[in-house]
């Protein structure tokens, strides 16, 4: 089964030994890119974090000698799978996908496995295929235990080295979870549960709606204006319209929790964290929510450093056109219901009013006039 592509990405090192003699002197960067065209399948630019992934991958594979063949398919399903046909039909020699949903790929993936084109799952890893040769990502699980963690601190059990702090007071939290189709959803959930799990036991949080399981949490495409309508539900139905007292929200991503901003601030709990706003979680250090954390509005988020992501998906793509197997450092965690797929897992950092300017500005994601804006330039 692998073999096919593991055929593939040899024959690719092959076909590139003879391109590189004859275009000796001509090529720049890695000889094995030459006449590699990769193709890069990103879910949606509704998203920065997926603006920013596509422009790092692309400037990488193109700095590294390849062609590059980059689209966004507006968080649609069809169009990501039209997007990969047309892929393959103009010549793709390497796949890097971030799939909408993870189980949706399974003809386009076969088709590539019969032309010997090597996939690697990008961030998302793709269910029930066998052919998925590498997944690069971060380490999934860690990043929900992160965002309960950073819950956990902004309302005062945990201290900055997430050590319990012995507060022993009773909070009120309600919960979101990302898009059921995304593998990851489920990696985030069990880690912040697994997290909040000895509080939620002992009393001293509770969810007062008794929403708690994954499914009934969940936001379909991980959809600002879905989050915000169950936010505004949950108030209506379990907060009396907002006179009650809510401490904080588990939110797995920066769009959900905005979402989840304006119905609280439309429901009169405060617009900042000092006057009353519970505190949420986020993920992906979006420069809006950059700007919300640096007003006192969100209290945290995860940062995921795309560009440390994008540079492994051009190491694997590399790996494969020189005929080689990437390297891998877990393979045991992503079981794709078929196989489970040698991965390489990144680390992400939470992000706190306090750490904005080491972690983001020094490192170059954000600029500081980025911040103070809330808008990439
Ligand atoms: C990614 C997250 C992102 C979410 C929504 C997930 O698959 O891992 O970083 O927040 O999709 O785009």
């Amino acid at each position: 089964m692998r073999l096919i592509a593991i055929t593939g990405a040899v024959a690719l090192g092959i076909g590139l030994a003879g391109c590189a003699s004859d275009d000796s002197g001509s090529g720049d960067g890695d000889g094995a890119a030459e006449d590699i065209t990769v193709g890069v399948a990103m879910p949606t630019e509704t998203s920065e974090r997926w603006i920013a992934d596509g422009e790092a991958v692309e400037s990488q594979l193109e700095d590294a000698g390849y062609e590059v063949d980059l689209q966004f398919a507006n968080d649609d399903i069809p169009r990501q799978q039209q997007q990969i046909d047309q892929m393959i039909t103009n010549g793709a020699d390497i796949l890097i996908v971030a799939s909408i949903d993870g189980t949706a790929l399974a003809t386009q993936l076969e088709n590539a496995a019969s032309k010997g084109i090597p996939v690697v799952a990008y961030d998302r890893l793709i269910n029930g295929t066998e052919n998925v040769d590498f997944y690069v990502t971060f380490d999934n699980y860690t990043v929900g235990v992160q965002q309960a963690q950073s819950l956990l601190r902004g309302l005062g059990y945990l201290d900055e080295n997430n050590e319990e702090t012995g507060l022993d007071e009773e909070k009120i939290i309600e919960l979101f979870a990302g898009s059921p189709d995304d593998n990851n959803t489920g990696f985030f959930y069990q880690g912040a549960m697994d997290t909040l799990q000895p509080f939620l036991d002992d009393g001293r949080l509770t969810v007062p709606s008794g929403q708690i399981d994954m499914d009934t949490i969940s936001t379909l495409r991980w959809d600002q204006a879905t989050a915000q309508k169950r936010m505004e539900d949950l108030l209506t139905s379990t907060y009396n319209g907002g006179s009650d007292p809510l401490d904080g929200v588990l939110s797995p991503y920066d769009g959900i929790s905005r979402g989840i901003i304006t119905a609280l601030e439309n429901a009169g709990y405060g617009s900042t964290i000092e006057e009353g706003l519970p505190v949420l979680s986020g993920q992906d250090a979006e420069i809006a929510s950059v700007k919300l954390i640096d007003d006192g509005v969100q209290y945290a988020t995860i940062f995921k450093d795309t560009r440390k992501l994008a540079s492994q998906a051009v190491d694997a793509a590399t790996a494969f056109a020189e005929g080689e197997e990437p390297e891998a450092n877990d393979t045991e965690s992503y079981d794709n219901g078929v196989k489970v797929v040698p991965s390489f897992l990144l680390e992400s950092d939470i992000v706190v009013a306090d750490n904005i300017g080491e972690l983001l500005v020094d490192s170059g994601y954000w600029s500081e006039e980025e911040i103070e804006a809330g808008v990439a330039e």
